[in-house]
């Protein structure tokens, strides 16, 4: 069968996609505040210079987020990949890269009020 000759080819390609997948995802700060500026900013102040939220008070701005003691890249990352039946924020459903982008923005914002 020549079906067999090739498949040491497709076992090599596979482990190759193994490994792209295995390397950690770098994220990226910018991409995250262009997102949150589109999909976060109803209800938070994403960035300074950002007209009021629609939803004014409702959630606390980014930099406040950025400033809790408790806030770490881990924490951010947790809460905006798991469901939260008791939040008043709806889940956003996102990929873990978006969520890490998301997570790396807010905390580029420590040290801003
Ligand atoms: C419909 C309004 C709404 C939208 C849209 C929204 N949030 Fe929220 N968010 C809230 C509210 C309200 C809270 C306050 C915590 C609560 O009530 O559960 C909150 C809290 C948070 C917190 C703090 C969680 C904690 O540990 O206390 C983070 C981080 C956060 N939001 C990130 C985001 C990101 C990133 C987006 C966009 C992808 C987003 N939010 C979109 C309403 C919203």
């Amino acid at each position: 069968m020549h079906l067999f000759r090739w498949l040491p080819l497709g076992l090599i390609l596979m482990a190759g996609t193994a490994t792209a997948q295995l390397q950690q995802y770098r994220p990226n700060p910018q991409a995250g505040r262009e997102m949150a500026l589109h999909t976060c900013d109803a209800c938070h102040i994403v960035a300074a210079g950002q007209l009021a939220p629609l939803v004014p008070g409702y959630g606390p701005s980014f930099a406040d987020i950025a400033n809790r003691p408790t806030a770490s890249f881990a924490s951010l990352q947790a809460f905006l990949t798991t469901y939260h039946p008791r939040s008043n924020m709806p889940y956003p459903t996102l990929s873990s890269a978006q969520a890490s982008d998301l997570a790396s923005f807010i905390l580029s914002l420590r040290g801003r009020r």
